[in-house]
């Protein structure tokens, strides 16, 4: 095996000694400290009955993990159980008058985010999609010419679910910003897997979830949101975890909680934060630039690899320009996502492109052997 620098943590994953799991854009691999962790959990409520202070303190150790993989702190985030929600209760507190009503977003993005932007037109909301070229990919100036002074917000994934375009997050806040819009973007394919500084990038709103790079299990999903806008915004989506004092048990009383734990809910997903927790842990502890560095070489082995096959790439062919998600056209993704795991490969279909997407724990020798796989079979 070429030079592997986390042969430690791959241990930490069984299936590997099986599978190459390939899956990270989709559900990564299992490893023994979220396992762990998850049966630490079910120890508690099996022997103690309930733990809900211990299982709140998970939640605050999940949190604090994945402010750490954003340059964020942990008081600036807010937890709900998918991204769909907590875009939604962002949406359903935005105000829409005044002639500031248009939220622009990419074409590429995740189909969820344009379900509920779209879902805001009844409030007021008009919904200004950015076409993509070609090659799947939208020149900044195309962001340019769609923001203007009525824009109120612009939202963009920082690395495409379907080719893995990586977009320059900090250009586009900027030119949102220049015509006073806030900026959303969704991490779910991007943090975990690269260095995310939400302060220097200037984004006001960052939401990803727990199953992707962030090596958890469905069923969490987390958003950062700048202290002072936090502030100004009165979620319509609440409950009694969204309150200052959530014991308080006062039903007359609506008071926001500070900052973006005014965006929480009711009984938050404890298990589940086990799992993000642990598995945050580990991404924090091998630290996210050398997680970078390794999946950015991971990326060029499966750009040359599959060139070398002429298997047809539909990402970006500039390592820089995509995250970890490398996408080959295929006929019937669906068949070839089964043979491909029938031949010890897991790797994600998703409309006509099979995407192979590894993590820090995958090899070299893994990338390029599914490409080998996807020659033989596409
Ligand atoms: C980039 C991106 N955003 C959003 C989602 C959906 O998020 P959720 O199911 O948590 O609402 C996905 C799921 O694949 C995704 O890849």
């Amino acid at each position: 095996m070429s030079h592997f620098p986390f042969e430690a943590q791959r241990s930490q994953f069984p299936i590997l000694t099986q599978k190459a799991q390939l899956s990270s854009c989709s559900q990564s691999a299992l490893s023994i400290p979220v396992t762990d962790a998850i049966a630490r959990y079910m120890a508690s409520w099996s022997e103690k009955g309930m733990d809900w202070g211990g299982w709140a303190e998970l939640l605050d150790d999940a949190r604090a993990q994945f402010a750490r993989l954003i340059h964020a702190d942990a008081s600036d985030i807010a937890v709900m159980s998918c991204v769909s929600d907590l875009a939604s209760s962002v949406g359903n507190c935005l105000d829409f008058g005044d002639g500031k009503n248009a939220i622009v977003l990419g074409e590429i993005d995740f189909p969820s985010l344009g379900h509920v932007w779209l879902a805001q037109q009844a409030r007021g909301a008009e919904v200004k999609f950015v076409v993509p070229d070609a090659a799947g990919e939208i020149a900044l100036e195309h962001y340019s010419q769609a923001i203007d002074g009525r824009t109120r917000l612009v939202s963009v994934s920082h690395v495409s679910y379907s080719n893995g375009f990586r977009q320059d997050i900090a250009a586009i806040g900027a030119l949102a910003h220049a015509q006073g819009a806030l900026f959303f973007v969704d991490a779910y394919q991007s943090a975990g897997a690269m260095a995310i500084d939400v302060v220097r990038d200037g984004v006001d709103m960052l939401v990803c979830g727990g199953q992707k790079y962030l090596l958890g299990c469905p069923g969490i999903a987390f958003m950062y949101v700048r202290r002072d806008l936090a502030q100004q915004l009165r979620p319509a989506n609440t409950g009694w975890f969204g309150r200052v004092n959530p014991f308080a048990f006062d039903i007359r009383l609506l008071d926001y909680a500070d900052g973006a734990r005014r965006f929480d809910t009711g009984t938050p997903p404890y298990i589940n934060a086990a799992a993000a927790g642990a598995g945050m842990a580990m991404l924090n502890e091998a630290g996210i630039g050398r997680i970078e560095a390794h999946i950015e070489n991971l990326s060029r082995v499966a750009l040359d690899t599959a060139a070398s096959l002429g298997l047809p790439i539909a990402s970006p062919r500039d390592p820089r320009r995509k995250g970890s998600n490398t996408a080959i056209r295929v006929n019937d993704s669906a068949g070839v996502e089964r043979r491909m795991a029938e031949a010890g490969y897991v790797v994600s279909a998703r409309g006509p492109l099979i995407r192979v997407a590894p993590h820090f724990y995958n090899s070299e020798e893994e990338v390029a052997g599914a490409m080998r796989a996807l020659a033989r079979m596409g």
